[in-house]
């Protein structure tokens, strides 16, 4: 007899929302966590699969608040079929989508598109963002109210600022009524201006414009000043640089209603890696400098800012990890750094880039699992938390990982169209070997060890 149940055997349960880490068991059905621990074999039923979870860390699907699937309009650099096998391959089973799509998310059609698209295509619970300005052009509120009723997880110009004052002031009034977060992209752009990498040493070697910190800090302050003004929601998206983590230290300390995030590049490479050979010291003799899959928003930076940050997302001032997911096609990657895209193709890699930090002691295991899960959930509210738990009644969103397996990245096998990555020919030690999405099992991987159904003799 064929069921949906499966138990996973002997795996390390790491469960942030109830502070669990403990070898054990967890059997699935009908798309719910049914029972974690030690399981009898009198409580499996008739023709579960069984999947040997030993040596595995088994923890809720990770959460991703701020991703680009590009669909509709940009199909050439991603789809939703194709960030959602990637999400699946990353482990990943919820990812919140940025509306920097053609046309952008700032109505109620293109969030019904994009559910509808969900709904047919993907592997993975797709959460959509909505504009905070129509068309994303900042000069006028987008339709808040409806974006909300339709949906919208979240506000976002991503991609771009919110760069008036008073439409990010009345966002933030609005984001208080709704009980939405405005995730502000932080980017002077007067402070920016044609900068490609961070201003830096690196970037005056190589004769690029640089983007200072303050380009970043300064807004963020402001954003900070407006949120404490209205009593707004603000979530700070992709925290790049030291000293913005004193900002929303502080913030916090005040009690205001300010979380943010960071991304996993700028928590495992720095600007070296835009001077080539991967960031490895060596890399003036013979690595290749201006890879434009280096080019990101915000910048590659120091190794300071890199050392802060870990520090603040592991002391919990940093609320959680987002991917900022950000495929291109060749032709935008391939020309000069200048005039390269700007985004780094990450769900694919988020984990083992991740786990270096886990395996040198600079993040605990358990603090990684929450920042991809709870963390990510509690920015999105409480009716999300139950996709963070592995709590028996919560839905099946599972992620299995192998904690040492090495492996060498291949963008051939990505499964995102986005092959714009400085880690293509980097080892790295950790990879998912299954994912499940309301109890589904949405990928594979090299590793896992799965009895097909059998029935109790
Ligand atoms: O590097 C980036 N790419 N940063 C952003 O904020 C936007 C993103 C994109 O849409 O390509």
């Amino acid at each position: 007899m064929e069921t949906d149940n499966i138990v996973i055997r002997h795996a390390r349960i790491i469960d942030p929302s109830r502070q669990l880490d403990r070898v054990g068991d967890i059997l699935l059905g009908g798309g719910e966590i049914l029972a974690t621990g030690r399981i009898g074999v009198d409580r499996i039923p008739d023709g579960c699969r069984v999947i040997d979870g030993a040596g595995l860390v088994a923890s809720p699907g990770f959460i991703d608040l701020h991703c680009h699937l590009r669909e509709p309009g940009f199909e050439y650099k991603e789809t939703i079929a194709a960030g959602s096998r990637a999400a699946a391959k990353g482990g990943f089973t919820t990812l919140c989508c940025m509306p920097n799509t053609e046309p952008p998310i700032d109505n109620a059609a293109v969030v019904e598109f994009i559910n509808q698209r969900a709904r047919q295509d993907s592997l993975v619970r797709i959460l959509p963002i909505g504009c905070v300005t129509k068309g994303r052009k900042g000069h006028e509120l987008a339709e808040m109210e409806e974006l909300a009723s339709a949906g919208v997880v979240a506000f976002s110009d991503d991609g771009d600022p919110v760069y008036d004052a008073n439409l990010m002031r009345l966002a933030l009034i609005y984001s208080s009524d709704l009980g939405l977060p405005i995730s502000n992209h932080c980017q002077d752009l007067s402070l920016s201006c044609n900068g490609v990498m961070a201003e830096g040493p690196v970037a005056t070697h190589l004769g690029l414009d640089g983007i200072p910190a303050a380009a970043e800090e300064a807004m963020i302050a402001r954003d900070i000043t407006l949120a404490e003004a209205t009593g707004g929601r603000l979530h700070v998206a992709h925290v790049s640089t030291a000293g913005s983590v004193p900002l929303v230290r502080e913030a916090k300390e005040r009690g205001l209603s300010v979380t943010a995030e960071v991304c996993p590049h700028h928590l495992t490479t720095t600007d070296q890696w835009v001077f080539g050979g991967k960031g490895e010291p060596t890399a003036a003799a013979g690595g290749l400098a201006y890879d434009t899959s280096t080019k990101v928003y915000p910048p590659l930076r120091s190794q300071r800012d890199v050392d802060a940050l870990i520090e603040a997302l592991s002391d919990g001032v940093i609320d959680c990890i987002a991917t900022d997911h950000a495929p291109h096609d060749l032709t935008s990657k391939q020309v000069t750094y200048q005039e390269a895209a700007f985004g780094i193709s990450v769900l694919e890699t988020a984990l083992g880039s991740l786990l270096q930090l886990v395996h040198n002691s600079k993040l605990s295991m358990g603090a990684m699992i929450d920042r991809l899960t709870t963390g990510p959930a509690k920015v999105l509210g409480e009716s999300y938390a139950d996709l963070a738990s592995m709590q028996p009644g919560t839905p099946a969103d599972i992620v299995l990982f192998d904690p040492e397996q090495e492996w060498t990245v291949d963008t051939s096998e990505f499964e995102s169209k986005g092959r714009n990555t400085p880690l293509e020919g980097t080892v790295l030690k950790g990879r998912v070997v299954a994912t499940f999405t309301s109890g589904s099992l949405v990928y594979q991987g090299p590793g896992l060890k799965i009895e097909e159904p059998h029935a109790k003799s």
